[in-house]
């Protein structure tokens, strides 16, 4: 695997993806829902998800692709070059904002992220990392993550999860709210994982995410010592949707072990 030599095919292939998605404002976009009326996509997401896959098949016949509008490959295992791709994370603010998502990308080798990309399209923000080498925001490198108290942290959540709801207790969120510095919620769990790692915000957690949400964040994370978990602590599942917490360390702790009881 020559990693610098798909790191800048990659990188190329986002800048223009990108291109595409901020010229698409001008033109017709059709929003359709998805299984829930709520889950968004429009013919820029699915254009801009076969733009990829066809260079990618073009340039890489043998590396395999997990798309999340399903026009790549069907994905059993992680055996192999696997490219795990969000066209457009953060479909309903490209809809309603037009601003605050990002293309989400990570390149996995036999289920080991090498590669991550986060790419804030209308903001312009590149989050990159190389396994082993560091992650970097635009040019800059970007630095360990220092441990943060509960109480001087600022928790990206999604205010569902805070009022009664199926899938995890929230009194011992109310509780983390009430606790933390404050909370934000940014409707892209990329960009919400990009500001964990570039120490915007101290953690993310999420009760149900897919593997293109995370796959290019979650290295991304690692070189700057965030942990990054499903909810019981082990390692994200990456061939279905899983919970998913990031934080910086002893804030990852402290979250799961006293704030996060899933039903
Ligand atoms: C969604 C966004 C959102 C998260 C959802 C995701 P999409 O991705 O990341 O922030 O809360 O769970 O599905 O559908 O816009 O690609
Ligand atoms: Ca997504
Ligand atoms: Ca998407």
């Amino acid at each position: 695997m020559n990693l610098g030599y798909i790191d800048r095919f990659a990188k190329s292939l986002i800048r223009e993806a990108g291109h595409k998605i901020r010229i698409s404002f001008y033109s017709q976009i059709d929003v359709e829902s998805k299984a829930e009326a709520n889950d968004l996509v429009t013919n820029i997401d699915k254009e801009v998800e076969r733009f990829f896959i066809q260079r990618i098949r073009d340039a890489f016949p043998d590396h395999k692709i997990f798309g999340e509008e399903g026009f790549g490959d069907q994905i059993h295992s992680l055996d192999g070059i696997v490219w795990l791709l969000d066209p457009i994370d953060g479909t309903m603010n490209f809809i309603h904002q037009k601003k605050n998502f990002a293309i989400s990308l990570g390149i996995y080798k036999d289920g080991v992220g090498m590669l991550g990309y986060i790419y804030d399209v209308m903001a312009d923000d590149f989050y990159h990392a190389v396994k082993g080498e560091g992650a970097y925001y635009n040019d800059e490198r970007l630095p360990l993550l220092e441990v943060t108290r509960l109480e001087e942290a600022v928790i990206g959540i999604n205010a569902s999860w805070v009022v009664p709801n199926r899938r995890v207790e929230h009194e011992p969120l109310i509780e983390l709210v009430a606790k933390c510095r404050g909370t934000r919620s940014y409707g892209s769990a990329a960009i919400e994982l990009a500001y964990v790692a570039s120490g915007r915000i101290d953690a993310y957690v999420s009760m149900r995410l897919a593997p293109w949400d995370i796959a290019g964040g979650m290295v991304i994370a690692q070189e700057v010592g965030a942990v990054a978990t499903n909810l019981k602590g082990e390692t994200p599942h990456l061939l279905g949707t899983d919970t998913f917490i990031v934080a910086r360390p002893g804030l990852h702790d402290n979250m799961l072990r006293n704030h996060i009881r899933l039903k």
